[in-house]
């Protein structure tokens, strides 16, 4: 499948993607793997801008993030991941992780190739750790993430009350090389 990056006049069609594949969120068989109610499971609006923002802003620099999209045979979006700097000052040698795969297209390896993808941009753009949360009870991504190297750093229990359930966030990171 082919992994192109996010370009800005794509990024109307990529929210409607992201709000479908929110929509996953805590359903059928799908774990929480975010941590927002069943009811308000959408990417937040006032998110949206700041989101489009750091595509255009340069990789170090306050903000910045990449995004890339897995394409299927239709030119429709079946996976995408993106990096993003921490917020902290001087953090510029380690970024945030966040990632998805449409439910049409999971346990294919297209989750391993969107991970093999940005960990080898990060490489080359001089990032050496990439960090994440995830959702203590995401077990298939935990278990995608632990297969390309992230090891636990932490776990925070019960951090969210979410759906009358507490949901605990667990750290990981990878070291890259
Ligand atoms: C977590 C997620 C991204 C994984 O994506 P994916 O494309 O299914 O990942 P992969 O296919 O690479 O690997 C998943 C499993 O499928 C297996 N698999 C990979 N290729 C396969 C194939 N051809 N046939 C059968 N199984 C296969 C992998 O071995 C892996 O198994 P494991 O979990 O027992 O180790 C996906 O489930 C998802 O989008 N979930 C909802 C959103 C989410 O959790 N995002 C992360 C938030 S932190």
């Amino acid at each position: 499948m082919k992994i192109e990056k996010l370009a800005l006049a794509d990024f109307e069609v990529f929210l409607a993607y992201l709000n479908d594949h929110l929509s996953d969120n805590g359903r059928g068989g799908t774990a929480y793997f975010q941590p927002l109610p069943r009811a308000d499971s959408h990417f937040p609006v006032e998110k949206a801008d700041g989101f489009k923002a750091g595509i255009g802003i340069d990789v170090g620099q306050p903000g910045w993030r990449r995004v890339w999209l897995a394409r299927d045979a239709d030119g429709a979006i079946a996976g995408h991941i993106d990096l993003r700097g921490h917020p902290e000052r001087h953090t510029g040698h380690r970024c945030l992780l966040g990632m998805g795969v449409d439910r049409a297209y999971r346990q294919q390896g297209l989750g391993g190739a969107l991970l093999a993808h940005a960990a080898q941009w990060a490489l080359v753009s001089g990032i050496q750790w990439i960090d994440l949360q995830v959702l203590s009870v995401n077990t298939p991504a935990i278990n995608l993430y632990q297969r390309h190297g992230y090891r636990k750093t932490g776990e925070i229990p019960n951090m969210f009350h979410i759906d009358g359930q507490y949901f605990s966030y667990t750290s990981m990171t990878t070291r890259l090389r």
